[in-house]
């Protein structure tokens, strides 16, 4: 090692020495410092474009959030829509047409399931009388109200097909010729061939059911069929056919306690404002 290098600095004064080391030192701090606030500002702008990427981030999570619920609302009308439409897709449009003399039922119509019932309900020495699977619960439940209430309440005439309304027309209109069709719906156009139509009558009348009218179940009918949704489908002056108080035709709960509650009549309303109440047919 050469010496002489330390003896250079043998008569320098330390003053001059410590200037040079502080000199070096302050370089090498503002050197060091500059670099820090290089990354510093690097740094804040990452931070800047992070924060910026998360409220971006947020912005797109309450979008997501805001179509979430609302499909979660569309889904929850579209059960009620399902049911809805699940409902009228097993409902025969047919069940809540005006049949007399409007509406036509062809042959083939025939209800989709038919009850067979119990012979005590029925008229005596009457059997195969037949009722709309659905509409039976209903018809039972009314005519035990009925027998409860005192009421001798019996079935007539239940569903009848085409071809049974087809030959009765003609008996009648044999014996009645154009008369008959006062009473007597010709084939296609009678409630009877839906399967929601019952003829009453009671064991004092047996087949002289023309004098319904008279009895106390006739009565009692009119202030408490529709609560078991069955409503009078010819009343005095109808426009159809003569008067039949015996003549009780199943339209739901829901429109029969309607109708007997504003005192209106089925034939009365309009076709449009009847189908509404196909959806709760049965409820
Ligand atoms: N007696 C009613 C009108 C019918 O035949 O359907
Ligand atoms: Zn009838």
């Amino acid at each position: 090692m050469n010496k002489d290098i330390f003896k250079k600095f043998d008569g320098t004064p330390a003053a001059i020495i410590g200037a040079v080391v502080l000199v070096g030192i302050a370089g090498y701090g503002f050197y060091t410092y500059r670099n820090f606030e290089g990354e510093r500002a690097w740094l804040l702008t990452e931070l800047t474009a992070a924060q910026d990427w998360n409220y971006e981030l947020l912005l797109d999570v309450r979008e997501k959030e805001r179509i979430v619920d609302s499909f979660s609302s569309q889904l929850e009308e579209l059960g009620v829509t399902v049911g809805v439409l699940d409902k009228l897709a097993h409902t025969d449009e047919e069940l809540l047409k005006k049949y007399s003399k409007v509406y036509f039922l062809n042959e083939n119509y025939i209800p989709a399931t038919l009850f067979d019932i119990d012979e005590k309900y029925l008229l005596p020495g009457s059997k195969n009388f037949m009722i709309y699977g659905k509409v039976w619960p209903h018809l039972r439940d009314l005519l035990e109200a009925a027998h409860s209430a005192g009421q001798n309440l019996l079935i007539a005439s239940a569903y009848r097909s085409f071809g049974t309304q087809s030959a009765l027309k003609s008996a009648y209109t044999v014996s009645y010729g154009s008369g008959a069709n006062r009473f007597s719906a010709d084939q296609g156009y009678s409630e009877h061939q839906l399967g929601t139509a019952v003829d009453f009558t009671t064991n004092k009348l047996g087949t002289g059911f023309s004098a319904f009218a008279s009895e106390p179940a006739y009565k009692w009918l009119q202030e408490n069929a529709h609560k078991y949704g069955f409503i009078l489908s010819y009343p005095k002056n109808n426009a159809y056919y003569q008067y039949e108080p015996w003549h009780w035709r199943y339209v739901g709960i829901e429109l029969a306690t309607k109708l007997h509650d504003e005192n209106k009549f089925f034939y009365d309303l309009d076709q449009r404002e009847i189908d509404k109440y196909l959806v709760n047919l049965f409820d």
